[in-house]
C-alpha cells in the first residue's frame, strides 16, 4: 500500500539508501569527477589564506619583493583553478542530478508497468504522479548538490584544522571550542525547521490534491454549483500553508543570525587573543591574518554539513516513497516455472506460446476483495469457444468482478479458471493479455490522432489495416467527416469526441487487435436510435468469431447472445438463451419486460422529437 505524507520516518532506512546508492553508482565516472572537483575547490580555499600570510609577512612587513612576480603568477593560477573547478563540479553535479532523476523515474515507470490492476484500483493516480515528479526531482537535487557540498565541506574543515593546529595550536583551540556549541544549536534549529517544513509540506500536498480535484472535477463542480465551497476549502488550506511557511522562515532567519553571531564571536576572540600573541612576538602579523581568515572560513563548511544532514533527513521520506514504488511487488505474478517457459513482460518466449482457442471454464471460483466479504462463492460456468455470453444483473451483482477475474486482473481465492482446459495460472499473464481484449465502458483514448488511437490495438498494424478495422465497425464514416480525418487530434483522454465516438474507436481498436477472447463492458448511457444501429452493427462485428463476455445493458446485445447469465449477489440465478429464459417467466422475463418498455418508449420519444 502507499504511504501518506504524514507517515514520517525518523529512523534511517538502510535498505532505502542502499537502493539509492546503487542508483548513484550508475554514474560512477561523474561521481569520481565530482569528488575530484569539489575536493580541489576545498584545497584552493584552504591555500588562499596561506598565500595572504606569505604576502603580508614577506612583502609588507619584511619589505622583500623579489618573489613578487612569482606570487602574482601564483594568484593568477589560483583564480584560473577556481574557475576551472567550479565549472567542473557544477557540470558534474548537473549531470548526476539528471541521471539520478532519469534512473529513478525509469525504474519506477518500469515497475508500474508490471504492477497489477488491483494496485491502480487502490492507489490514487495523484499519489503516483507526485512520486514520479516531485519526489524524483527533490531527491536527485539533494543527492547531487549534497554530494558537492559534503565533499567540499568535510575536506575544507579538515584542511583548516590541520593547518591551524600545525601552525599554532593554542589559537586553534578557540575555533575548536566554538564548533560543538554551534553543532548543538544547529541540531536544535534544524529539527525545528524540519518539523515546520514537514507541516508546510503536508498542507502543500493537501493543496495539490485540491488543485487536481478542482481541475479534474471542474465540470462536475460547475454542474453542481459548488464553486463557492470549493473555494472556501481551498483558501483555508492555502492559508494554513502560508502560516506554516512563514513560521519556518522565521526560524531559519533566527538560526542564521545566531550562527553568524557565534562565528564572529570566534573571530573576535581569535583577534583579541591573536593580537596579544603578535605583541608578544610569538606569531607574525601574517599568521594572525591567516588565523582570522581561517576562522571566518571555518564556519561555512560546519553549517554546510549540518544543512546537508537535515536535507538528507528531509529527503528520506521522498527516498522511501520512490524506492517503495520501485520495489512494490505486483500482486499477481507468474510462477518461476511459467516464466521459464513463457518469458516475462519484457522478454517473451513467444515460440513457446500456444494458440488460444477460447474455451473458458470457471470452476468452483470463490473470490473476495476484502476478507469476510465474499463476492463470488463456488461459482461455476462453462463457455465453449466462439460463444457470446451476456452478463446481466443489478448493480453490484458481480459482473465486473467476473470479467476482471477472467482477465486475471484478480485471481480466484479458491477454485480456478480454465482456458482451453488449463488453469490460466499455468500460462503467463502476458500470454493471456495479448490474446484477450477488454473494451471498457468508458474507454480511454490517448491524446494523439484517431489513427494512432486505433493502432494501439496492434502496434505494428499498417494504416490500411487500421482503416479496414475502422470500416468494419463503421467508424470510417464519422472519421471521414472530421476536420482532418484519421489525423484528427482527439484531445486529452479523447475529450474532443463524444462518448459514442470514443466507444466506436475503442471497438475498432479491439477489432484490429483481433483477440480470441473479448470482454465488452457496454455503455449504459442511452444513445439515439441511429447511433444505436451503428453500435449494434459494430458490436456484431466485434463479437463474431471469438469467445465474448459482455456486461450487457442493451436489449439487442442481450437477445443476440448465445448464452445469457443472470447474476444476483455473485450467483447465477438464471442461465440460458433468450427463448428459454423468456419461457421461464422468471427474473429474466421481468428484466426483459422492463428493458423492452424502456427502450421502446425511448424510441418513440426519438421519433417524436
Ligand atoms: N476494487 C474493489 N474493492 C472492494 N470491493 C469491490 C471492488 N470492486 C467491486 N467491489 C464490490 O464487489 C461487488 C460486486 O461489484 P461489481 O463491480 O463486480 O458489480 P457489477 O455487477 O459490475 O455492478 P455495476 O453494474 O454497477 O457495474 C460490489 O459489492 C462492490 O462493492
Ligand atoms: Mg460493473
Amino acid at each position: 500500500m502507499y504511504q501518506d505524507d504524514q507517515d514520517i520516518q525518523y529512523k534511517v532506512q538502510l535498505s532505502t539508501w542502499k537502493k539509492i546508492i546503487s542508483i548513484i553508482f550508475k554514474s560512477k565516472r561523474h561521481l569520481i569527477l565530482l569528488i575530484i572537483f569539489s575536493a580541489s575547490i576545498a584545497i584552493l580555499d584552504g591555500a588562499f589564506p596561506l598565500f595572504t600570510r606569505y604576502a603580508v609577512d614577506k612583502f609588507f612587513i619584511a619589505g622583500e619583493y623579489e618573489t613578487w612576480p612569482l606570487f602574482a603568477l601564483g594568484m593568477f593560477g589560483l583564480a584560473v583553478g577556481f574557475g576551472l573547478f567550479v565549472w567542473g563540479f557544477i557540470h558534474q553535479a548537473g549531470i548526476i542530478e539528471a541521471e539520478v532523476s532519469y534512473e529513478l523515474r525509469r525504474q519506477a515507470f518500469k515497475n508500474l508497468q508490471k504492477l497489477s490492476y488491483s494496485y491502480f484500483d487502490k492507489t490514487p493516480q495523484g499519489w503516483i504522479m507526485a512520486r514520479m515528479t516531485s519526489d524524483a526531482r527533490r531527491l536527485s537535487l539533494i543527492i547531487s548538490w549534497g554530494l558537492v557540498d559534503f565533499v567540499w565541506a568535510a575536506l575544507s574543515m579538515l584542511i583548516i584544522l590541520i593547518v591551524l593546529y600545525v601552525t599554532f595550536f593554542k589559537l586553534a583551540l578557540i575555533v575548536t571550542i566554538i564548533v560543538p556549541i554551534m553543532l548543538i544549536i544547529a541540531y536544535f534549529f534544524r529539527k525545528l525547521i524540519l518539523k515546520q517544513h514537514r507541516i508546510a509540506r503536508k498542507h502543500n500536498s493537501q493543496l495539490t490534491a485540491q488543485y487536481s480535484e478542482g481541475f479534474l472535477g471542474a465540470k462536475t463542480t460547475k454542474s453542481l454549483s459548488i464553486e463557492d465551497s470549493n473555494y472556501d476549502e481551498f483558501r483555508l488550506t492555502a492559508n494554513k500553508l502560508k502560516r506554516a511557511s512563514i513560521k519556518a522562515v522565521i526560524s531559519s532567519a533566527l538560526f542564521s543570525s545566531i550562527i553568524l553571531v557565534l562565528a564572529y564571536l570566534a573571530v573576535t576572540l581569535t583577534f583579541v587573543q591573536g593580537s596579544i600573541y603578535v605583541l608578544e612576538v610569538i606569531i607574525t602579523v601574517g599568521t594572525l591574518q591567516m588565523f582570522i581568515s581561517y576562522t571566518v572560513n571555518f564556519f561555512e563548511p560546519v553549517m554546510a554539513i549540518s544543512r546537508i544532514l537535515s536535507d538528507f533527513q528531509n529527503a528520506q521520506a521522498s527516498a522511501e516513497r520512490i524506492v517503495g514504488l520501485i520495489e512494490t511487488k505486483p500482486e499477481i505474478v507468474d510462477t518461476e516455472d511459467v516464466e521459464k517457459t513463457y518469458g516475462t513482460l519484457f522478454v517473451d518466449h513467444k515460440e513457446n506460446w500456444e494458440d488460444l482457442k477460447g474455451d473458458v471454464t470457471f470452476k468452483d471460483v470463490t473470490f473476495y476483495y476484502k476478507d469476510n466479504e465474499i463476492i463470488l462463492k463456488n461459482f461455476n460456468l462453462e463457455v465453449k469457444a466462439g460463444m457470446s455470453v451476456a452478463l446481466v444483473g443489478h448493480t453490484g451483482s458481480g459482473k465486473t468482478t467476473l470479467v476482471n477475474l477472467l482477465s486475471r486482473f484478480y485471481e480466484p481465492k479458491e477454485g480456478s479458471i480454465l482456458i482451453d482446459g488449463k488453469d490460466y495460472r499455468e500460462r503467463s499473464i502476458h500470454w493471456l493479455h495479448s490474446r484477450l481484449g477488454y473494451v471498457l465502458q468508458s474507454p480511454h483514448l490517448f491524446s494523439t490522432t484517431v489513427m494512432e488511437n486505433i493502432r494501439y490495438g496492434r502496434l505494428d498494424a499498417t494504416d490500411e489495416e487500421v482503416i479496414y478495422a475502422a470500416k468494419m465497425v463503421g467508424v470510417d464514416n464519422f472519421v471521414q467527416n472530421l476536420e482532418k480525418g484519421y489525423e484528427t487530434f482527439v484531445g486529452e483522454g479523447g475529450n474532443l469526441l463524444s462518448v459514442g465516438q470514443k466507444q466506436l474507436i475503442s471497438f475498432a481498436r479491439a477489432v484490429l487487435a483481433n483477440p480470441r477472447i473479448l470482454i465488452l463492458d457496454e455503455a449504459t448511457s442511452s444513445i439515439d436510435s441511429e447511433s444505436e444501429a451503428i453500435i449494434q452493427h459494430a458490436t456484431d462485428q466485434l463479437l463474431s468469431d471469438r469467445t465474448s463476455f459482455i456486461v450487457a445493458h442493451r436489449l439487442s446485445t442481450i437477445v443476440n447472445a448465445d448464452l445469457i447469465v443472470m447474476l444476483e449477489m455473485g450467483e447465477i440465478i438464471e442461465m440460458g438463451n433468450h427463448e428459454t429464459l423468456l419461457s421461464k417467466r422468471g427474473a429474466y422475463f421481468e428484466l426483459y419486460r422492463n428493458q423492452f418498455f424502456k427502450e421502446k418508449t425511448k424510441e418513440l420519444e426519438d421519433t417524436l422529437v
